[in-house]
């Protein structure tokens, strides 16, 4: 893209980083120059496109991107997946939801699963920034799931690896290494745990009788991102309380996970539905083949 004039929301790159996980980095200057840790942004990729939530995992206040990293797992997903450098996302918007609370905590644990860790890798990066020592407890389904692994090492004092499989690192679940570390006595200052919401509300139960402080990161459906369609509603401590503009980010001890996982497959049909017309000749071109 060098050397020509980008145009916003244009494609700068577009990298495959395991069979289900794509990275593209987009011209986006206004985003670039505002975004913080924890901080997503919705986008639709042709006009008559649904409206998508990703974590800017990463931004370049010198070139002006941002970068989202996104699984192909249905619809809209696999139809920016399709896009290519040089073509343009209809629109995106943000920076927006808090950016997460980093200071100088003292040992930060940064606990994520599967694509939970493109969400965490910002996050961890700022906590080692603000002083921290951080310790990252990554883990995947196997192998060749896991991403963002030379990039949390480069930012991380410790990194331990759990496989569902034991095809890489420890045999088991992050939920396990946060055990043993906690058992071997480490101290922690601050938990972030950022993946499914099985796994958050795992490492909640496991953090709340050490009273370790716990923020997980909640990834409820969402529509405008503006707080006023409630599609995001989440219960925090008893309140109802909209993600998009009070969180993504909340004390995990406070968190109703059970409601939040039920709230996410409510469109499960319908999901199911649009990805099936998809694959056989929707308005996705790549995908329709
Ligand atoms: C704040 C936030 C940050 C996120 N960051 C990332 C990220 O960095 N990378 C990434 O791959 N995914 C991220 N997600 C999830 C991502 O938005 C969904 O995977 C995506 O919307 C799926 O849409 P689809 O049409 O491809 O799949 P669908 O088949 O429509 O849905 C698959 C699953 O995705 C979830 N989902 C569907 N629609 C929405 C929606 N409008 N809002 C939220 N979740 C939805 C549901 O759990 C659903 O079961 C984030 C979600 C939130 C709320
Ligand atoms: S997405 Fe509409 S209120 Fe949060």
């Amino acid at each position: 893209m060098l050397g020509t004039k980008l145009q916003i929301n244009q494609i700068t790159e577009k990298e495959q980083l395991n069979s289900v996980i794509k990275k593209i980095t987009i011209y986006a200057p206004d985003i670039a120059a505002k975004a913080k840790a924890g901080q997503f942004v919705i986008f639709k990729v042709h006009e008559d496109s649904e409206r998508i939530p990703l974590t800017i995992s990463s931004w370049d206040k010198e070139n002006q991107t941002i970068s989202l990293i996104f699984q192909e797992i249905g619809f809209s997903t696999k139809e920016l997946g399709c896009l290519e450098v040089g073509q343009k996302i209809q629109s995106v918007v943000g920076p927006l939801g808090n950016a997460s609370e980093i200071k100088n905590y003292g040992t930060a644990v940064v606990i994520c699963g599967g694509l939970g860790t493109a969400v965490a890798y910002p996050v961890a990066k700022a906590l080692k920034e603000a002083g921290n020592r951080v310790i990252s407890i990554m883990g995947a389904r196997s192998e060749e799931l896991f991403i963002l692994e030379k990039e949390m090492r480069a930012i991380s004092d410790e990194v331990y690896l759990t496989s569902d499989d034991g095809t890489k690192g420890q045999k088991g679940f992050v939920s396990d290494v946060l055990k043993s570390l906690i058992a071997k006595n480490y101290k922690f200052d601050i938990a972030f745990a950022i993946g499914p919401p099985i796994m958050m509300s795992v490492i909640a139960d496991i953090t709340r009788p050490y009273g370790i402080k716990t923020i997980a990161s909640l990834n409820p459906i969402m529509v405008d991102g503006m707080g006023m369609c409630g599609a995001c509603r989440v219960t925090i401590d008893g309140k109802i309380q909209f993600a998009c503009v009070d969180g993504p980010e909340f004390d995990a001890h406070k968190v109703n996970f059970r409601e939040l996982m039920q709230r996410l497959k409510s469109y499960c049909d319908e999901e199911k539905f649009t990805l099936s017309v998809q694959s056989t000749g929707g308005n996705c071109q790549c995908h329709g083949h």
